[in-house]
């Protein structure tokens, strides 16, 4: 097994509350592992144009409590490119970094794997994917860093729009993050005694939510931003003629729409989220100094494990009763 002495960590796609706990975590615990750490900025973007500096014990003072990401991320096309990853190398290369953890979405896993895997990567050190993205869309992890955090955000803010809806007697449409995945919605909509959660992976059912209408005077429906009707502006649209329908003198249904949107992802991380990000921080360290490669580290029913492959793949949810 090679001799580590050297890795480097970033953050990429869409920050997530945790992540710096996840910076701070992997820069202490490998440097009393005995390793250097290099921190890159702007993820992909960062490794391409060498924005990549070492982290020492002070670098990380004063962040854990903090939302965003202290190295910051980006999204970044150039990496999509064999010549934007034959660049990244080099820097990897001249600074002689051994292996390379990055902490982000299903995205950033598929990044890693072109960047290292046997076939056609560009890059021979180790890499290993750490979960961080408050969509929870990770298949093989139950929960992803940042998840908690935003849907605790989400929640607070609906217990407020539930107070002006009750004065008002208006019904809120209320939509939350989620592309692919209905894990938040699903979540902050039995947090917030939502009477209806509308999410990509099931049909959204007009006719029951007018139902729910009918029955209360200021319902929340939740509905996800990839939900297949669009988002809660579209299902408003689509609402608006049916409760025309129903209106009488006494039951005239008036409702609001809000977007949560990036509100989800800012402010500071939850404790579950923050040590979440902490033990899988260490468990990325640990499984570079063994030599594991081409790993994601996930938890499963309680246990942090390293046998999740880098596939770019959406998980499925559990749809609860
Ligand atoms: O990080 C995931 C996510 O928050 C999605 O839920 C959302 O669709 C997307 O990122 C927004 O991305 P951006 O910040 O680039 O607008």
């Amino acid at each position: 097994m090679q001799q580590i002495k050297r890795i480097a960590i970033m953050t990429s796609g869409g920050d997530a509350p945790g992540m710096n706990a996840f910076i701070r975590g992997s820069v202490r615990y490998g440097l009393e592992k005995g390793i250097e750490v290099y921190g890159i900025e702007e993820g992909y973007k960062g490794l391409i144009n060498n924005d990549i500096y070492p982290m020492e014990f002070d670098s990380v003072c004063d962040i854990i409590h903090k939302g965003g990401t202290m190295l910051k991320t980006a999204r970044s096309k150039e990496f999509m490119t064999l010549e934007g990853r034959e660049k990244a190398a080099r820097n990897l290369e001249a600074l002689e970094i051994d292996a390379l953890i990055c902490c982000g979405g299903n995205g950033s896993y598929a990044g890693l794997y072109s960047f290292a895997n046997p076939e056609d990567g560009v890059w021979k050190g180790q890499v290993i994917g750490v979960p961080g993205t408050i969509d929870n869309d990770i298949r093989g992890t139950d929960f992803t860093i940042g998840f908690d955090t935003a849907v605790n955000t989400a929640v607070e803010a609906i217990d407020r729009l539930r107070d002006t809806g009750d004065a008002h007697g208006r019904h809120f449409i209320v939509e939350v993050m989620g592309r692919h995945c209905g894990d938040i919605a699903l979540a902050v909509g039995i947090a917030s005694g939502a009477t209806y959660v509308a999410i990509p992976e099931t049909k959204t059912d007009i006719d029951a939510i007018v139902a729910t209408i009918k029955k209360t005077g200021h319902d929340i429906i939740i509905i996800a931003e990839g939900d297949e009707v669009g988002g809660a502006n579209q299902l408003a649209e689509i609402l608006k003629p049916h409760l025309e329908a129903i209106t009488t003198e006494e039951n005239n249904p008036e409702f609001r729409v809000c977007i949560l949107g990036h509100i989800q992802r800012g402010g500071r991380p939850s404790a579950r989220d923050r040590v979440l990000a902490h033990e899988m921080a260490t468990t990325a360290v640990d499984a570079i100094l063994t030599g594991k490669s081409l790993k994601a580290v996930s938890i499963k029913s309680g246990q942090i494990s390293l046998d999740s492959d880098l596939v770019e793949k959406t998980k499925q949810v559990k749809i609860p009763a």
